[in-house]
């Protein structure tokens, strides 16, 4: 059968970060060969300077910013991408979960923009943005690409789950936190030790040298038979070191930094090696802000070793919040036939569990 390609402009504006992309994909309609896809041009404003003097993100600023941010970020990837907007197939929009104000102001403009363009909208669920990213760009532990089914591990600043994806649409919740995300960990943490936000990049910074063994932190709900987390106890454990060590002495931040990422890279990996036992899954993916981190990867390297299972990382740019994971969201809808909805019947999903898509 002969191929298709499409062009779809994707729009993420969940939380802090305005992302707009143009992604564009040759596909086989008879679903026999793989869709090749390609990052026309993409646009990312981040609000962590506006949001890092709070200590976290202030939900009424950041629509003000996605507000001011929509248009001339959508301008620039169809300039960038010499792509006139009428040559759009389809617009994906992140609908939830998320912040109330930053969903209804990027679902909003996706809207007008639709019904000016005169083309269909396509609603996107950001974790599956963030589990599906792996199949359009990933490192591997076998230089493979990613394949359906597969373990998501999907660990970010709001959300941390293990999620068993069977194919496009087909996900089965296995665990999740039952506090805060990892990300919080990370963000809490290193607001107990005076460093900037996001922490989890601060956090790794700092560890770099640091003794990870030093301090033995709790790892909750790790020999407990069930695929959930938790992460709110790490905090509380940092703070109590915190308040018996002299935090100014030479090397004690450093320390605790390099304990705490190792920790939670511990338990991230005891978890996975439960799920993957549990459901017989030789691939994992890892998605998501906290995916990036450095330490977590090597463990889930050594894991791939250990349990002769393929392990897959989003690149960089596809692990944090961004546009172009919801375009190729968007574009796997589309040519899997998804049914188009009129704008003004498109709601927001503030809650929004992937197991409900
Ligand atoms: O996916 P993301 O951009 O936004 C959400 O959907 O939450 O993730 C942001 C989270 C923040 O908590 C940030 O501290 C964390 O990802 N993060 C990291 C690293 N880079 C970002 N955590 C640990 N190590 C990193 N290198
Ligand atoms: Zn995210």
């Amino acid at each position: 059968m002969k191929k298709k390609q499409i062009k779809i402009l994707g729009i993420e504006t969940s939380c802090d970060d305005t992302g707009i992309a143009l992604v564009s994909a040759i596909y086989d309609p008879s679903g026999k060969e793989k869709t090749k896809a390609a990052v026309l041009a993409e646009c990312l404003s981040s609000q962590v300077k506006i949001h890092s003097q709070y200590g976290g993100v202030v939900p009424e600023l950041a629509s003000r910013e996605h507000l001011k941010s929509l248009l001339p970020l959508t301008q620039q990837v169809f300039s960038k991408a010499n792509v006139l907007p009428s040559d759009i197939d389809g617009i994906a929009v992140t609908t939830g979960p998320g912040l109330s104000g930053s969903l209804l102001t990027g679902t909003s403009f996706a809207c007008g923009l639709s019904e000016a363009l005169q083309c269909p909208i396509i609603p996107i669920n950001h974790l599956e943005g963030h589990v599906l990213s792996v199949l359009l760009e990933c490192n591997s532990s076998t230089h493979r690409e990613c394949d359906f089914p597969f373990l998501a591990l999907l660990i970010s600043g709001g959300h941390t789950q293990l999620v068993e994806v069977k194919s496009i649409g087909k996900y089965k919740l296995l665990g999740q936190t039952i506090d805060d995300a990892v990300g919080e960990a990370f963000d809490k943490t290193a607001q107990l030790l005076d460093l900037g936000y996001p922490g989890g990049p601060e956090i790794s910074k700092l560890a770099i040298g640091g003794d990870k063994k030093k301090f033995n932190f709790p790892k909750p709900l790790c020999n407990k038979n069930n695929l959930n987390f938790s992460f709110s106890g790490l905090k509380t454990a940092v703070l109590t070191e915190i308040k018996k060590n002299d935090i100014g002495a030479s090397n004690v931040k450093k320390d605790l930094a390099a304990s705490l990422e190792y920790t939670i890279s511990e338990i991230l990996q005891i978890k996975c090696r439960m799920a993957l036992e549990e459901t017989g899954l030789k691939r994992v993916a890892l998605s998501g802000g906290v995916a990036s981190n450095k330490v977590i990867r090597t463990k889930f390297f050594e894991l791939s070793d250990q349990m002769n299972i393929q392990v897959f990382f989003p690149t960089q740019r596809l692990c944090t919040d961004n546009g172009i994971m919801i375009a190729w969201a968007g574009i796997q809808k589309f040519i899997s036939g998804f049914q188009a909805s009129e704008p003004e019947n498109i709601e927001i999903y503030p809650r929004w569990p992937l197991s409900k898509i």
